[in-house]
């Protein structure tokens, strides 16, 4: 098994670095795993000039799964958009067709006290937002900033689906829940969307094939205020890329913070991507500050869905469950006043935790 790991910026590579820690333990315990570093984002530009550079692609083609940091930062962000760090990992989702994006949100009990809700809103809480991740106005076409017939500068981007695009994502849903509570709720804009009217419609149709899963919509803002009136209400939830982008960032605030969520994004043949859902935190970069433990996670999630290692999968959340039940907590999970351990310090209890 070949995993290629992209660092990329910011707390990227103190995070990614536990992660790797994480799975070369796994493979001196005998999980034959080999790995192989490759700049993304920011730092891939600085070597090259390109946010994903071609030889990144080729390590990444390469290797059975990817393992993928954060990219992005401040003194990137006036370049021009096509070598911004951002581009490097939508440019990978779409190189890869990584069209479906596993972001779970899980509140373990010893951090039900972390969120910014009531403990009991929160607790036992486990979802999984399902994002649509390669469609969607994030990559429509035509987009841009020109000047209209009445001679004044306008912004425009194009929200649009297909229908095997929407088809796919909805398969998808409808079997993540079937090995769960059964129930999908796309979260939709049709009241005011053309292309989200069609994604009902869709969604709706290829339901018939799954009688046994119960489908509910919803629109967005109403989905925005019910995950934090009552998330528990919710099993799958399955949206677009832009409408996903947003809500799993709030369900990450359920769970306490967003420093604990992985996630996976897959394409038809089970090869995928495997990211933290933060972002790059520039502000903590390179203090020893960023809790590993949605990276850790999320190779967890690497285990499961690309390399088959479901027990081994088990053994690395088994292990963040202990450490957490053993109080150990980053800064951004620590109650106000109780003691914290830094990135590396995370990392060996994780070590530990394996055994
Ligand atoms: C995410 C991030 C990305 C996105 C950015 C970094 C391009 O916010 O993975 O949620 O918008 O998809
Ligand atoms: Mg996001």
């Amino acid at each position: 098994m070949k995993v290629a790991v992209l660092p990329g910026d910011g707390i990227g590579p103190e995070i990614t670095a536990q992660a790797v820690r994480v799975l070369k333990a796994l493979g001196n315990q005998g999980l034959a795993i080999e790995l192989e570093s490759a700049p993304v984002g920011g730092t891939a530009f600085d070597l090259s000039g390109d946010p994903l550079p071609a030889a990144t692609i080729a390590v990444c083609e390469s290797a059975d799964a990817i393992l993928f940091g954060s990219v992005g930062g401040p003194q990137y962000d006036t370049l021009p958009r096509a070598q911004r760090p951002e581009q490097g990992l939508l440019r990978l989702r779409k190189h890869f067709d990584l069209f479906a994006n596993l972001r779970p949100a899980i509140v373990y009990p010893e951090l039900a006290h972390a969120s910014t809700l009531k403990p009991e809103v929160v607790a036992g809480l486990d979802l999984l937002i399902l994002r649509e991740l390669t469609g969607d106005i994030y990559f429509g076409q035509p987009r841009g900033v020109r000047t209209n017939e009445a001679g004044e500068r306008e912004g425009f981007d194009t929200m649009r689906y297909t229908e095997s695009e929407i088809r796919r994502i909805a398969h998808t849903a409808f079997q993540a829940a079937r090995k769960r509570s059964g129930r999908v709720c796309s979260v939709d804009k049709a009241n005011v969307l053309e292309t989200t009217q069609f994604w009902r419609d869709v969604v709706t149709d290829v339901h018939k094939e799954y009688t046994d899963i119960a489908l509910s919509h919803m629109y967005v803002d109403n989905a925005a205020m019910q995950l934090i009136r009552n998330p528990k209400q919710f099993d799958v939830i399955v949206t677009g890329n832009m409408f996903g982008d947003i809500l799993s960032d709030e369900a990450s605030m359920l769970t306490g913070s967003i420093g604990m969520l992985p996630s996976a994004s897959l394409n038809a043949k089970g090869f995928g991507l495997y990211e933290p859902i933060h972002g790059s935190a520039p502000d903590i970069a390179g203090k020893g500050l960023a809790n590993p433990l949605a990276t850790i996670l999320s190779t967890a999630m690497m285990l499961r869905y690309s390399l088959n290692q479901p027990a081994a999968a088990d053994r690395v959340e088994a292990a963040v469950r202990k450490v957490l039940a053993q109080g150990l907590r980053t800064a951004d999970i620590a109650e106000s006043g109780r003691p914290t351990v830094g990135t590396q310090a995370m990392g060996d209890a994780v070590l530990a935790a394996l055994g």
